[in-house]
């Protein structure tokens, strides 16, 4: 088999690049490792900066989106049993759309089946050769049988765990990475949110975040132990814990109910430098993690692909690969931005469990400050709703 662009992995990195490609005229094939059902199955964060929501509309994508999605323009920072207001239009001039990822993932996968996109699904063992030479190709196995694709380039859209990282020698990559001493419970319920915008809480007990998905499907985080395990928290545990680290203002208007979906994420700073190797590309979660706090999972694949897909454009049509050329230094300026605000973000509002008196000052400091600063509200509200690609 052959084709231009060979990808591997069907998550919202590599189906929006390769519905991007398509609308370029440029062929890609993709390999998933598991079932459409069980990409689709994920629970992930729902929040798209407003670079991400044009991506998707050029994509061809965006019409569920607009018409589901809620604008979204500021968000609500609690600590000390108060909440402030950051207003994204008035600070920075632009807001942020609420759809989750799962419904994302599914209208692209609706798109690319619906243009005949080439998606193997169940794939294994797959193993990326000569990327550093003229001919590189993808060799794999599906339904116990061995296959290869060569093709023009391949692109790690595989997530943290996927095999493209790994297959950048180690003497030429460098990894950067701090794993946060927490993780976060989430909670999704059949139940409406408690307020109309996002809630980042910062308590004594730790951090909690009111979110949603739509009116009647809310999702709630508590920062809790890495040694806890979702069984170890009833639905009523988790309730009365929300309350606690909430202003009570917003406690006494919580609508509770059974979860529908409960489970704990660690939380963890990752970069891997380059992003590319001869005719290798690493884009999204194969490249870089960040913790949740700043809403940036999703956001940094999509700066990662928009510049992939306009350098592969570059390519194809006028034969330039400047873009191609210029993609991981341009990638990883706008990576390390997002990974710094994801940290700043998640220093603010986590409680450390070596933080000192002074620390816990210092947090409280930077809390008075957003919320006295018009200057440090607009710095928070640029980088939320997402900086430049
Ligand atoms: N071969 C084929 N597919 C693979 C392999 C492999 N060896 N390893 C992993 N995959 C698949 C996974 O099954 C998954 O569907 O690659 C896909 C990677 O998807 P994500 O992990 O979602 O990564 P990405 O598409 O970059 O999306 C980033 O997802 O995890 C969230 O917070 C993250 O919101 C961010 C977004
Ligand atoms: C979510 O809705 O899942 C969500 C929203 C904002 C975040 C993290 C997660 O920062």
């Amino acid at each position: 088999m052959r084709t231009q662009v060979c990808i591997i992995g069907a998550g919202p990195s590599g189906l929006l690049l390769s519905q991007l490609l398509h609308r370029k005229g440029i062929e890609s094939v993709v390999l998933e490792r598991k079932t459409k059902d069980y990409v689709l199955g994920r629970i992930r964060a729902g929040v798209l900066e407003h670079g991400f929501v044009e991506l998707m509309r050029e994509a061809g994508v965006g019409e569920r989106m607009d018409r589901e999605g809620y604008i979204h323009d500021g968000t609500v920072i609690a600590y000390d049993n108060h909440q402030f207001r950051v207003d994204f239009a008035a600070r920075a001039n632009a807001t942020v759309m609420v759809y989750g990822q799962t419904e994302l993932t599914r209208d692209l996968y609706a798109a690319r089946e619906a243009e005949n996109g080439k998606i193997i699904y169940n794939v294994d063992d797959v193993s990326i050769q000569d990327a550093d030479g003229a001919a590189p190709y993808v060799e794999f196995n599906v339904d116990g049988n061995g296959q290869r694709i060569d093709c023009d380039y391949v692109v790690g859209c595989d997530g943290f765990h996927g095999v493209s990282r790994k297959t950048i020698p180690e003497t030429v990559r460098k990894e950067y990475e701090k794993v946060y001493p927490f993780g976060w419970l989430g909670v999704l319920s059949e139940t409406p949110p408690v307020h109309d915008e996002l809630i980042y809480s910062n308590s004594t007990r730790g951090f909690a975040l009111c979110s949603m998905r739509n009116e009647n499907l809310s999702r709630y985080y508590i920062q809790c132990p890495l040694d806890h395990s979702p069984e170890n928290w009833s639905d009523d545990a988790f309730w009365e814990e929300l309350k606690r680290r909430i202003p009570e203002e917003t406690a006494e208007k919580l609508i509770t109910g059974p979860s529908i979906e409960k489970s704990i994420a660690p939380l963890r700073s990752f970069v891997t430098e380059p992003m590319r190797w001869g005719k290798l590309f690493l884009c999204g979660d194969a490249a870089h993690i960040v913790p949740p706090t700043g809403a940036k999972g999703l956001n940094t694949a999509a700066s990662d692909i928009f510049y992939l897909y306009h350098g592969m454009a570059q390519f194809y049509i006028d034969g330039d690969t400047e873009g191609l050329d210029s993609y991981s230094e341009k990638a990883l300026a706008r990576i390390w931005k997002a990974e710094r605000f994801s940290w700043w973000m998640s220093n603010m509002l986590h409680l450390y469990p070596e933080q000192s008196d002074f620390d816990r000052k210092m947090q409280r400091a930077e809390l008075e400050f957003l919320e006295s600063n018009e200057s440090a509200q607009k710095v928070m509200a640029e980088n939320y709703v997402g900086l430049p690609f």
